[in-house]
């Protein structure tokens, strides 16, 4: 049986383009991305969902009063679309406790920066690369780690270093982390979900070889 994917999304959505471009070339073995939510009306994502022929919904942020209330709506969407995996592709709210209970280590979430460094609440999108620019690292990269209550902070499933370059813009650095590492991080972490080769102990995330 595919594992049925639901993708989050709130903006552009490339880290959905690169998950819909993998499934195309067979390598999302085990696993099929069945729909598309996303937090805002008219985001690109959702054309994205669209011109692959997968369905897309919208459940906006900004109809509910709250975090909670908001996370329940998804999670009962989520559940409708009978998910096993939900993957956080740019999607910029926090869901609760209550939610990632429901999903025990069966969410994924793509942070552009090497976690635990530029992370947590307020850290999202190009902000993450200020921050990083700012600092004065000389690397940064993209994390996919499992999600927990705490924002960023459950287990990490894949690291990848991207190096900042002297001549640097929290834009074409935010373009560098994605290419290099984001679009290829996402994908083999939820193909290796799929295939049932992620076990998780305390934080740490072991791979499993192919049988
Ligand atoms: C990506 O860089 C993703 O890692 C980041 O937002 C961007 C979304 O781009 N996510 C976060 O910061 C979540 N904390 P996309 O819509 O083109 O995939």
């Amino acid at each position: 049986m595919l594992k049925r994917i639901v993708v989050l999304v709130s903006g552009g959505g490339t880290n959905l383009q690169a998950l819909l471009d993998a499934q195309k070339r067979g390598e999302l073995t085990g696993g099929e991305i069945v729909a598309v939510i996303s937090s805002k009306e008219g985001a690109y994502a959702l054309e994205r969902a669209a011109q692959a022929g997968v369905p897309g919904e919208v459940v906006p942020r900004r109809d509910y009063p709250d975090h909670r209330a908001y996370s329940l709506t998804l999670l009962e969407r989520c559940r409708a679309w009978k998910a096993d995996l939900i993957i956080l592709a740019g999607f910029m709210h926090i869901l609760t406790e209550e939610f990632v209970n429901a999903f025990e280590n069966a969410i994924l979430n793509v942070h552009p920066a090497l976690i635990p460094s530029f992370c947590g609440e307020g850290f999202y999108g190009l902000r993450v690369h200020e921050r990083a620019l700012e600092y004065g690292v000389k690397v940064t990269g993209a994390t996919v780690h499992f999600v927990t209550a705490e924002p960023d902070g459950g287990p990490i499933i894949a690291q990848k270093a991207v190096a900042i370059r002297e001549d640097d813009t929290p834009q074409t650095l935010q373009r560098r982390v994605m290419e290099e590492a984001e679009w290829k991080l996402l994908p083999q972490a939820a193909a290796l979900f799929c295939q049932g080769r992620l076990r998780v102990e305390g934080r740490q995330v072991h791979i499993l070889e192919e049988e």
